[in-house]
């Protein structure tokens, strides 16, 4: 298995460089495909994973004789230094336009500096950059989601199932004992989403008491890890948990299999992103609920953003925000809708 992973990663680097050093020639042929460089902050990011798998898909999909693009991607495995280093290399390359997953998205300068260099337009997507820095250049875009509206919807899941089913409030006090699984700190994704919840609850009308929160970087390994220590410190007391995304909400459902907790002694478990795994789980009713990041809708937008940058047509179909900014809705998923998601898959 590993040597073949090793053999795919050997190879999908081999075809990105001749697809790279190949660009001249093409040019003299008229033909030209247009070279798009992707950097993505971390591939072991399931969600990012999954929503790259998105877009290769999509860039392939607009393939028409005006618009041919050959895809590199590279991970730089969170490092911003590593991710400014593959940007070069990408730059010195020949790539036409930059699908950029910032590491920190405070740091974006050396990568605009280099592109500006080089005139090559930068979409940025998922991490978004502060406001100042897409301030730096006109050829720099957007694509993402509204964390508000994620924060907002996944409240809103959480109100009307501790509403419909009173056993949610296991010691019958009246009120939520939660806790939260948060993102990385400094992420658009994170306290945006954790404060967004937590006050669209309380607007709602439920009484809520906070226990106690554990920063595990979306990561399923580390939030098990952080929920474990949670069990620990309050037993039986938690009974919602709020995670950030999917993949923090499995980890700790993973920490309750662990210690062989049995249904009845569980919380509810909320996420976001709607991945392959957490649409499973609410399919299997382990999570209650979780909130669309439609990769789907992102990948269409950064390739249509893409041809449009490359042959200049399709701007009018594209809907910006303030300038140059994409935003595509969240979507509430629970047991009710969960199949139209699995179907689409
Ligand atoms: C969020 C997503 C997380 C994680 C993060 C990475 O939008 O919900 O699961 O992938 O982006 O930047
Ligand atoms: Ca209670």
């Amino acid at each position: 298995m590993k040597n073949l992973k090793l053999l795919a990663a050997g190879l999908a680097f081999c075809m990105g460089i001749q697809g790279l050093a190949g660009c001249g020639e093409e040019e003299d042929a008229g033909s030209r495909r247009t070279q798009v460089g992707i950097a993505c902050y971390d591939r072991n990011d399931i969600y990012i994973s999954e929503l790259l798998d998105c877009i290769e898909e999509e860039m392939g999909l607009l393939e028409e004789e005006s618009f041919q693009a050959s895809v590199t991607v590279r991970d730089g495995a969170g490092s911003q230094k590593i991710q400014n280093d593959q940007v070069e290399e990408l730059l010195g390359a020949g790539c036409d336009i930059l699908c950029i997953n910032l590491v920190d998205r405070a740091d974006p300068s050396e990568i605009i500096d280099l592109a500006r260099e080089k005139d090559v337009p930068i979409i940025f997507f998922n991490r978004e950059p502060v406001t100042e820095d897409m301030g730096q250049w006109e050829k720099l875009y957007y694509v993402g989601a509204d964390a508000r509206q994620s924060g907002i919807l996944q409240g809103k899941l959480a109100a009307a199932a501790i509403k419909e089913n009173p056993q949610i409030d296991r010691n019958k006090d009246g009120k939520i004992q939660y806790v939260v699984l948060e993102g990385e700190p400094g992420h658009q994704d994170a306290i945006i989403r954790t404060e967004n919840a937590v006050e669209t609850l309380r607007s709602e009308g439920v009484e809520l008491e906070k226990l106690s929160y554990g920063i595990a970087n979306w990561n399923r390994a580390q939030a098990e890890n952080r929920m474990l220590q949670m069990i620990g410190q309050y037993q039986n007391q938690i009974e919602l948990v709020l995670a950030n995304n999917d993949a923090m909400a499995l980890g700790g459902l993973d920490a309750y299999r662990k210690l062989n907790r049995t249904e009845s002694g569980l919380p509810v478990f909320f996420g976001i992103d709607g991945t392959r795994e957490g649409l499973e789980a609410i399919q299997e009713e382990k999570m209650a609920g979780t909130v669309y990041n439609d990769k789907e809708g992102q990948a269409k937008a950064i390739a249509k953003l893409a041809k449009a940058l490359a042959t200049g047509d399709g701007w009018s179909e594209i809907e910006f925000e303030q300038g140059n900014y994409i935003y595509l809705p969240y979507r509430e998923i629970t047991l009710d809708n969960v199949e139209d998601y699995i179907k689409a898959e």
